[in-house]
């Protein structure tokens, strides 16, 4: 069976795309699926480059048990071939994707966070920016990838294109 591989994009890959990577990981190892899956994240933007995630975003997860050591890296070319899904935080985030993407393969790719938010759904259909917040910001964040890498787990364990 090969590898399932996900990419989480945000812009400055130090606050969102991070914690998304490092919640679906623990997901996976949970449910005993590890081998199955490669993890990661990326930024759109370059500027925050081999930094660690943003010290308000590892006090938050940590408070959850999420222990996140990906250093920021923005996203390239390769990235468009090499991962089966790529998941926009917000619509900018898409947006920026999207053209970046070269063929309308890699661009069939692109997969928005926000369908997968079922708890909070009546009010967020994407992952706000936490950057500018204070720690609600980042606690909501945290609760909306939560719910949406749950609910992304399990509709591509129940996919048969990723079962072959
Ligand atoms: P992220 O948050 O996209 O979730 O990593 C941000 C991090 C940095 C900046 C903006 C958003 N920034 O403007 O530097």
């Amino acid at each position: 069976m090969k590898k399932i591989k996900i990419l989480f994009v945000c812009l400055g890959n130090i606050c969102r795309s991070p914690a998304a990577q490092g919640v679906m990981q623990r997901l996976v190892e949970e449910r005993g699926l590890a081998h199955r899956f490669e993890i990661d994240s990326a930024g759109t933007y370059s500027g925050h480059r081999g930094q660690l995630p943003d010290p308000r975003m590892r006090r938050h997860a940590s408070r959850r048990s999420y222990n996140l050591t990906h250093r920021a890296r923005p996203i390239t070319s390769d990235d468009f071939e090499h991962f089966h899904i790529i998941v926009a935080m917000d619509e900018s985030n898409r947006r920026n994707l999207k053209h970046m993407a070269s063929t309308i393969e890699q661009e069939s790719k692109i997969i928005m966070m926000g369908d997968y938010i079922v708890k909070l759904r009546a009010h967020y259909d994407y992952v706000p920016d936490p950057y500018y917040e204070g720690a609600e910001g980042f606690e909501l964040a945290l609760d909306l990838i939560e719910d949406a890498c749950n609910n992304l787990l399990n509709e591509i364990i129940n996919d048969k294109r990723y079962n072959k």
